[in-house]
């Protein structure tokens, strides 16, 4: 078993590529901020805080997505490993703290007797705590953890045998449905033929049971979407108080999706430093932080036609909530 931690390249702290990172969040903030209607990236939801958050979302009772999900990688892991022929790499998108992925990881390790995972997150402290904690408790594994968006990261994977990417947790629903084709394709570009995608969505069901899901009864998810401008206030020097919006979210039927937002309570004013901004709010004005669409399986399929994956096999969960794809890039 190799000891595996984020090398300081990896999961550095103060290097080129963060001052980088901060100029583009400073950006991004100036641009979405001076838009109308207001909107800001939901990458930059998960710093560490909002990382924490998040884990604590995917363990709510009303949020169904993640028992929905890990029910369904661990009825088939087995037979996903029996998939995957040799040595294979695993690549996971947005890993967290990679929980679901473990029962796949092992089923690898027994099918193969190794796997090397490579987790890619924004987030260095989700990625060093998950390594770690890997490690130690699925022996054969080595993981090789990278820090960054998804595209950036998959150019830094050296992968020389089958690759299994995985994208879980229906994170292709917070891109629109054009742009979710369209960041499939890319994926295709990077992969091999016979190489696998194994992807989740979640699916269209009773609206009810969607706004639970994001309107949490314990208040995690507001306090989620919140810390977005905490970080803006301790990143860039920006004044929010937060008590003066109010997290969001609705169904909007004709997009079959989910919308996030950030309500100010209030007419107000906010000063941010970095870049040098002040934006006016008036009272009930909304920020856009996120949309999450819902698919439904014929919606998959034409996404994945679109994308030029092939459907190899496709499972639901004993509530049919959520689905997961093993899409498959044809050619061999
Ligand atoms: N990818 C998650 C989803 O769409 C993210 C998420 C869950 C989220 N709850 C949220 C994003 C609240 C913003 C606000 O389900």
């Amino acid at each position: 078993m190799e000891l595996a931690r984020p090398s300081a390249e990896d999961a550095g702290t103060c290097t080129a590529r963060e001052t980088t990172a901060l100029r583009r969040f400073a950006e991004d903030v100036r641009v979405g901020l001076g838009s109308s209607p207001k909107h800001l990236p939901c990458v930059y939801l998960y710093d560490a805080r909002g990382s924490e958050l998040f884990d604590r979302i995917t363990r709510l009772p009303e949020y169904y997505l993640t028992q929905a999900e890990s029910e369904i990688i661990e009825a088939h892991a087995a037979r996903i490993a029996d998939a995957a022929r040799g040595p294979i790499h695993v690549v996971e998108l947005g890993s967290g703290t990679s929980a679901k992925t473990v029962a796949l990881l092992e089923a690898l390790v027994d099918a193969n007797g190794s796997a090397i995972y490579r987790p890619i997150d924004v987030c260095a402290d989700v990625l060093r705590a998950s390594a770690e904690v890997l490690t130690e408790a699925v022996p054969g594994v080595t993981v090789k953890p990278i820090r960054a968006r998804y595209i950036e990261g998959l150019e830094r994977v050296d992968a020389d045998g089958e690759v299994l990417l995985l994208w879980l947790g229906s994170s292709i629903g917070n891109l629109e449905r054009d742009r979710a084709a369209q960041f499939l394709s890319r994926l295709r570009g990077r992969l091999s033929p016979g190489d696998r995608l194994l992807i989740g969505f979640d699916l269209v069901k009773d609206v009810g049971v969607l706004a639970a899901a994001y309107n949490d009864s314990s208040g995690v998810t507001a306090e989620f979407n919140l810390n977005l401008l905490r970080r803006i206030n301790r990143e860039l020097g920006g004044d929010f108080e937060l008590e003066r919006f109010r997290h969001i979210a609705h169904w909007n039927p004709d997009h079959r999706r989910i919308e996030m937002y950030l309500e100010s309570l209030e007419d107000q004013r906010v000063t941010i430093l970095n870049p040098g901004l002040t934006v006016e709010f008036s009272c009930g004005e909304r920020v856009h932080t996120e949309n999450s669409h819902k698919y439904t399986l014929g919606g998959i399929a034409a996404l994945a036609e679109d994308a030029g994956l092939e459907i190899e096999e496709r499972w639901l969960d004993s509530r049919k909530y959520f689905s997961l794809h093993s899409l498959r890039v044809p050619g061999l």
